[in-house]
């Protein structure tokens, strides 16, 4: 009953209200990541758990209850770089919050983003993989997360979805990222603005209401959790596959993904300051809560189908589970009901590693040459689809709906 009348409180309130309601489920065990191991290397404790984006959240209400969302997506269409001035016709109070969101934090340091560029340049291949098969399949092994994507817009239309994801993917990777004539502040900042959407919207979901365990999604915490799905993995994957990274490029890799959290909204005192701390972090809050989900499931089986109509014979469903199995393990992918593929798991379980280390100039011996060039085929293929995926003008908007189904 208690329960209930939360629910009907935040539906009649909205996520301005979500603050006081969500006192009452605090989560169990306590938050115990230390603000000392963050960026700022201080800050007052409070669990992240119990926290949204008080500067976003109420804004972007505002916009989808006054029927102006269409209006103002459709405005923002037009803009794309850094240092675009911001069309004009939005709302007065939209248009402060987004000159305020886009500056970049005081301790931006641009010669860490240089080597950032130089990680991303030299590592592309790769990263573009462990950004789709290890972060976006560990996504759909993130409870909260995928009951989100599920029920929000994105689980309707997952193709798009993926496509504005990798938008994100391809532009932190890019020359000129954070720079005026890049496009990281804008995904981000849409990015942003999308999250308080969802907020907002997926509590008035009846499916959302009858399926999660809590009333708003996307907490600083939960945002923490999938950035660790994403730059913590890819050293995680490196450091497994004996990948040398240079420590400049590591660090300017941190740097650009440490940014990134800021700009979504993420308080200094919740990212992480080195690679240690976000293992730390990592090891706290993405490692114990991977478990498969009905809704997790089901976004998994669409990701498969990812190259289904494409003229790219690796893309298979079959490839593509074997690659998920490589990444995540057979526990996972046992969990998604993946199954194992008789050519493609054993291929990737014994050749990967070599093909790497060959790749890298690493190792010259010990490799068939029919099991290289069928990896490298397959990430031929792989970077093709991606690139394809970003042809199309991509825009990151304020949802309107939720998924129906
Ligand atoms: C939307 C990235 C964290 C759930 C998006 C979009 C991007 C993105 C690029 C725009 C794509 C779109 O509109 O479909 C990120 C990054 C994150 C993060 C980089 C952390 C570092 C999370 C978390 C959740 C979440 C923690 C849920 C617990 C969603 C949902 C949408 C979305 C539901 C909207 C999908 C839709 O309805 O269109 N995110 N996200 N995200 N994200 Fe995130």
């Amino acid at each position: 009953m208690e329960d209930l009348n939360r629910r009907r409180l935040l539906k009649a309130g909205g996520v301005v209200g979500a603050a006081g309601a969500v006192a009452a489920v605090a989560p169990a065990t306590p938050w115990t990541w230390s603000p000392a191991n963050s960026l700022p290397g201080r800050g007052a404790g409070a669990d992240p758990r119990t926290l949204w984006d008080d500067e976003a959240d109420p804004v972007i209400a505002k916009v989808i209850d006054s029927g102006q969302a269409p209006k103002v997506n459709k405005l923002l269409r037009t803009w794309h770089k850094n240092s675009q001035p911001l069309p004009a016709g939005l709302p007065p109070e939209l248009r402060d919050f987004m000159e305020h969101a886009r500056q970049l934090p005081s301790w931006t340091d641009q010669s860490k983003l240089a080597d950032a560029v130089k990680f991303n340049q030299k590592r592309g291949t790769y990263l573009g993989i462990i950004y789709g098969f290890a972060s976006g399949m560990m996504s759909t092994l993130i409870p909260k997360e995928a009951r989100a994507v599920y029920y929000s817009k994105g689980g309707w239309d997952l193709k798009d979805r993926i496509s504005k994801t990798a938008k994100l993917g391809y532009d932190i990777g890019s020359l000129n990222a954070y720079q005026p004539g890049g496009e990281m502040v804008v995904t981000c900042l849409k990015t942003r603005m999308a999250h308080a959407g969802v907020r907002h919207l997926l509590p008035q979901s009846p499916h959302w209401v009858h399926s999660a365990s809590e009333d708003v999604p996307i907490s600083q915490a939960d945002i923490m959790v999938t950035w660790h799905s994403l730059p913590t993995t890819v050293m995680r994957n490196f450091r497994k596959w004996q990948v040398p990274i240079a420590a400049d490029e590591s660090a300017g890799f941190l740097h650009s993904w440490q940014i990134t959290a800021h700009m979504l909204g993420v308080k200094g005192e919740y990212i992480p300051a080195s690679w240690n701390a976000a293992e730390s972090q990592a090891k706290q809050v993405l490692d114990p809560i991977q478990h498969p989900t009905p809704e997790g499931r089901k976004l998994a089986d669409m990701l498969l189908d990812l190259g289904m109509n494409l003229d790219l014979t690796l893309l298979s469903r079959g490839v593509l589970g074997a690659l998920t199995r490589f990444m995540l393990g057979d526990k996972a992918a046992d969990g998604l009901n993946i199954p194992r593929e008789p050519v493609w798991t054993p291929l990737l379980e014994t050749a990967w590693t070599p093909y790497v280390l060959v790749r890298e100039g690493l190792l010259n011996v010990g490799m068939p040459r029919e099991a290289y060039w069928m990896i490298d085929e397959f990430l031929r293929q792989f970077v093709l689809f991606y690139m394809s995926e970003l042809r199309m003008p991509i825009n990151i908007e304020i949802p309107v709906f939720n998924n129906p189904k």
